[in-house]
């Protein structure tokens, strides 16, 4: 008895962390504090909570209901729940546009993940002790201009990522993420702390929360929700791919509630960590990608035991980095392995062959090809763009609609728990307003 009743908890425990893994990662802290800094700011952010409330969590719930229905690779399970639910079979669509995105963010992930791997070596060399803020660039800007010690990074963490799926040690990483989690949040918080040291806290605080509406247009909006669906892992099959392994007790609701919550505060940690940084350097917030790799080392350069702590919040960022990659890896694998004759380990190989290519074209943007090559856009920002910005949000949009009109309402309040009063919230939001609202967005956006 008390065997099965430690299974279970084992069971829901362990979906709660390979959610929270995938979720929690350089999305978190890299991508959410640069798109903060280059896009104003507080209305950035509050745009972005409100996208991650009223879209973000009925988008999981939907995502995770249909992988527990469905039982089967995202495009699989759609088919399948569609043709039950008398549904045309282009359902599935939905599923094979999420495999297109974990394709093509993973290629720039693992540029950025090699980043943060590089950044780890330089804290263990001392690389950022003493450092002021020119040092610091100076540091990053040769990373950047470097196109083969790039390519050598962004290749050893796919490395790593390949190197864990195979040995299929993806589950001995879950033991992992229950210590290295709270650690993070730890880390950031002491870093939050040194934040309140420089002078600047309050700067940053105004900054992040004190709105500046003029700041706010139609293509913030998008790169807002594009945030929101990015950093929980969403319309991209791979919260359905996980939803596949739920019980059927698991709360859906409660367990989305939680992993936001997680997700969230720890953006939100990031931001407060780093803008007093960035007000007290005189840097720009608007810096780009580069923003926590200019900022974050001059804390650790400058503090006290500074050089270890560099080191543990380095690794702990690749860390969540690398449970989030092995998230985005697998769907492609999945369906590598389904249409074709290759072997598990094959298309392991021959997926991560194919991202790591188009990483390379990713990370000269930085160097040899920084040139526009669509849409005034060069290679790494049309992958980040197209995806956060159309892909996801078009893929989520997909799940929630299929969840809200598709499938039997009453079955579907059944299974979220909800009865009366709050079986109508869920329907008037999944039904009305999630759909509209990245609808609204993307003609808002599209009209300038
Ligand atoms: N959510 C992850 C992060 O914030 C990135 C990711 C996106 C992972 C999409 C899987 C799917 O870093």
């Amino acid at each position: 008895m008390s065997k099965l009743v430690h299974a279970q908890w084992s069971s829901k425990m362990t979906f709660v962390l390979a959610a929270a893994g995938s979720a929690v990662g350089l999305g978190n802290i890299w991508r959410f504090s640069y798109m903060v800094g280059d896009n104003g700011g507080a209305a950035f952010v509050l745009v972005y909570l409100a996208c991650v409330a009223v879209v973000g969590l009925p988008v999981l719930v939907a995502e995770w209901l249909i992988g527990r229905r469905g039982q089967k690779n995202p495009i699989n399970a759609m088919a399948e729940l569609a043709g039950k639910n008398a549904q045309p079979k282009a359902w599935a669509l939905v599923g094979a546009s999420g495999v297109l995105a974990a394709f093509l963010i993973l290629s720039f992930y693992s540029v950025i993940g090699g980043w943060s791997l590089s950044y780890t070596l330089g804290s263990v060399t001392g690389t950022f002790t003493g450092q002021d803020a020119d040092g610091v660039g100076a540091i990053f800007e040769g990373l950047l201009g470097n196109p083969l010690l790039l390519l050598l990074w962004h290749t050893a963490f796919m490395a790593l990522v390949v190197w864990i799926v195979a040995r299929g040690v993806v589950k001995g990483l879950e033991g992992a993420v229950r210590t290295m989690m709270p650690a993070l949040v730890v880390l950031m918080v002491v870093l939050v702390g040194y934040g309140m040291t420089t002078g600047h806290f309050g700067e940053a605080l105004a900054f992040m929360f004190r709105p500046d509406w003029g700041a706010l247009s139609g293509d913030v909006v998008l790169a807002a929700m594009g945030q929101a669906f990015f950093t929980l892992s969403l319309g991209m099959g791979i919260m359905m791919a996980y939803g596949s392994y739920l019980g059927e007790d698991v709360n859906l609701l409660g367990t989305a509630r939680t992993v936001i919550i997680l997700d969230t505060g720890i953006a939100l940690l990031a931001g407060l960590a780093i803008f007093p940084i960035v007000f007290a350097n005189g840097l720009s917030a608007g810096e780009g990608p580069g923003l926590i790799f200019v900022t974050l080392p001059l804390a650790f350069g400058n503090m006290t035991g500074g050089m270890l702590l560099g080191l543990m919040f380095f690794l702990l960022l690749t860390f969540a980095a690398l449970t989030s990659a092995i998230s985005l890896l697998e769907p492609v694998v999945e369906f590598v392995e389904e249409r074709t004759p290759l072997t598990r380990v094959m298309a392991t190989l021959v997926s991560a062959v194919a991202v790591w290519l188009l990483g390379i074209a990713a990370l000269m943007s930085f160097n040899v090809w920084p040139e526009p090559v669509m849409f005034g856009l060069n290679v790494f920002d049309l992958l980040d763009t197209f995806t956060s910005k159309i892909l996801l949000p078009l893929t989520g949009l997909g799940a929630i609609v299929f969840v809200a009109w598709c499938l039997d309402r009453r079955s579907v309040a059944a299974e979220l728990n909800l009865t009366g009063g709050s079986e109508q919230v869920w329907l008037v939001v999944a039904r009305y307003v999630a759909p509209l609202g990245v609808i609204l967005v993307f003609v808002n956006s599209l009209l300038g």
